[in-house]
């Protein structure tokens, strides 16, 4: 027998847009058929499996349930730490985890912050300013072309073509959009117009590197301005649109790495994470951002795919994240704990 698994998520479907909300404001949120797609994984790995909607009965279903560890991947419902609600009750409730921490969590969804990490850690990331609800659209120092989007999401929210612009009108625009839809602040950073990368990394120690997937704009219409947004992702899901793996040498593809590996340890991640890297016109590698909480719609998400890329079932995805933060944890499942006292 395994161990008692919780299963904690937010359902995308309990949450449609509120009228005056945009279609994209609830991407993040899972669907379930991924839920039932990690359940599942779980359940192959020999777990039992409980399931815990991450709304606010959580915490007194957490309270009354014996579950051993709890697989996260509750986006949260609202407020600017949303990711970090659910680990902030596992950890009141001494419960252990998959993935990674309050503090990790509430710093990566909060881009400006986790942009200062990188500075403070001098990883290269591209210059910003913040411009807060209550400011006026400044570029301060910073040189056109420049990406808008909202200081505090993911999941592409907020982000589209029209985040570049190439003059003080169109900024203006951006960020108030920014401001009135998404009613937080936006940050501006100068656009990195190079190759983009996602680099997907499992584990605390002897980081297991997945298959660099790089962006293939080549595939993209001529003309769309080269944005890895939410209709590239629902659109464009096909193969062709992704190079997995990318075509680097191997001194890229170690340079790379490191660099993802640098933001995880910044941001003090733990079991898996997906950093999103771009080159800028010298072709110097930038940190975008950090994924603590990377998708995992099967065949679908970017780190499922590039599992299947490398031979890695998606079952053996989701149980090495489990493995990792059992060991973390200090925890043997119970069939490896029997193996262990018997040895
Ligand atoms: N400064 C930038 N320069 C160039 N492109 C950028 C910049 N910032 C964001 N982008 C583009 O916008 C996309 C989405 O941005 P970002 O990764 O910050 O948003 P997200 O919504 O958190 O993404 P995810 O879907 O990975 O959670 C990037 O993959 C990239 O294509
Ligand atoms: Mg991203």
């Amino acid at each position: 027998m395994g161990l008692t698994v919780g299963l904690l998520y937010n359902l995308g479907k309990y949450d449609p847009p509120e009228e005056g909300e945009p279609p994209d404001i609830h991407a993040e949120l899972d669907s379930e058929k991924t839920v039932l797609a990690i359940a599942d994984a779980l359940r192959w790995g020999g777990h039992e499996v409980i399931f815990i909607e991450a709304d606010q009965n959580a915490y007194t279903t957490l309270r009354h349930s014996k579950i051993d560890v709890a697989f996260n991947v509750a986006e949260g419902l609202r407020g600017e730490s949303r990711e970090s609600h659910v680990p902030a009750v596992l950890e009141l409730l001494g419960i252990p985890y998959t993935g990674s921490n309050v503090l990790s969590l509430a710093m990566s969804l909060d881009k400006p912050m986790a942009k200062r990490v990188f500075a403070y850690h001098r990883i290269p990331t591209a210059k910003f300013e913040v411009i807060e609800l209550d400011q006026e659209p400044s570029r301060g120092n910073l040189r056109f072309p420049l990406f808008v989007k909202p200081a505090r999401e993911g999941s592409s929210i907020g982000v589209s073509t029209s985040s570049v612009v190439t003059n003080a009108r169109q900024l203006r625009e951006q960020v108030g959009l920014i401001h009135r839809y998404y009613r937080q602040a936006a940050l501006v950073e100068e656009f990195l117009d190079g190759r983009e990368f996602t680099v997907g990394l499992m584990g605390n120690h002897d980081h297991h590197f997945f298959p660099i997937t790089e962006i293939n704009y080549d595939a993209c219409p001529t003309g769309r301005a080269p944005v890895y947004d939410y209709e590239f992702k629902r659109d464009w899901d096909a193969d062709h649109y992704y190079m997995m793996p990318a075509p680097l040498t191997e001194g890229e593809r170690d340079r790379l790495c490191q660099l993802a590996l640098a933001a995880f340890k910044a941001m003090q991640c733990a079991d898996v994470g997906r950093v999103d890297i771009r080159l800028d016109r010298n072709g110097m590698p930038h940190v975008i951002e950090i994924n603590p909480l990377p998708g995992l719609a099967p065949g679908f998400s970017d780190l499922p795919r590039m599992a299947d890329a490398e031979g890695m079932s998606y079952n053996q995805l989701i149980n090495g994240i489990l493995d990792a933060a059992l060991e973390r944890n200090g925890i043997l499942a119970p069939a490896m704990a029997q193996a262990a006292a018997t040895a």
